[in-house]
């Protein structure tokens, strides 16, 4: 795995200090006392900024999971977002967390943010521990982010390539002659 690593983007320290500071920015976001949180993740990307997320979270949740296909191994162009596996929790009525990894070209997003409203939350929020501004849609919001990054693929920390480097601890790129 390692030396198929090209550099370090986000190094770990750095993930864990930020995700620190953003369980802050949402518990201050929710009336911790009277909020109804399910949060929903989005598999399997978000696993890892989930389970870290939550544990610095001090409120009662719900946790639900959803499964999106979105890049089917490609490294480029999101050839639109397609629902694999529906969720496991009733959401209506509920202050809904929506938890992905990633916000690109918003496809994945724009499919959950719509199937959730479709099912009336009392409210609907999103956190996405990266964004990539270049490709983000004007019509997909996110309320919670935790880093801008310029637009280059990157694994490790749950975002894979092909499957792969999710437990990778850090962000990171990979060399070019592994997509090759
Ligand atoms: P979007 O639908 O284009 O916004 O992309 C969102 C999904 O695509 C994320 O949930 C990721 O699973 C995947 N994705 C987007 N960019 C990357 C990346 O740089 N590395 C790994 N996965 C990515
Ligand atoms: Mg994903």
């Amino acid at each position: 795995m390692e030396k198929d690593i090209d550099r370090i983007l986000i190094p770990h320290e750095a993930l864990a200090a930020r995700i620190r500071e953003m369980a802050g920015e949402i518990a201050t976001a929710y009336n911790s006392a009277e909020a109804q949180i399910t949060i929903v993740t989005i598999l399997s990307g978000a696993v890892i900024f989930l389970a870290d997320l939550i544990r610095q979270m001090p409120m009662k949740m719900k946790i639900g999971l959803i499964t999106v296909s979105s890049y089917a191994g490609a490294t480029t162009a999101s050839r639109g977002a397609k629902l694999m596996k529906d969720l496991n929790v009733d959401v209506r009525d509920r202050d809904v967390l929506i938890v992905d990894d990633i916000f690109d070209t918003g496809g994945t997003l724009r499919l959950v943010q719509g199937l959730l409203r479709e099912r009336q939350p009392r409210s609907l929020k999103t956190a996405v521990l990266l964004r990539k501004p270049a490709k983000n849609p004007p019509d997909v919001k996110v309320d919670f982010v935790g880093f801008d990054i310029e637009d280059h693929f990157v694994v490790g920390y749950g975002l894979d390539y092909n499957d792969h480097y999710r437990n990778f601890p850090d962000i990171a790129v990979l060399k070019p002659e592994v997509y090759a």
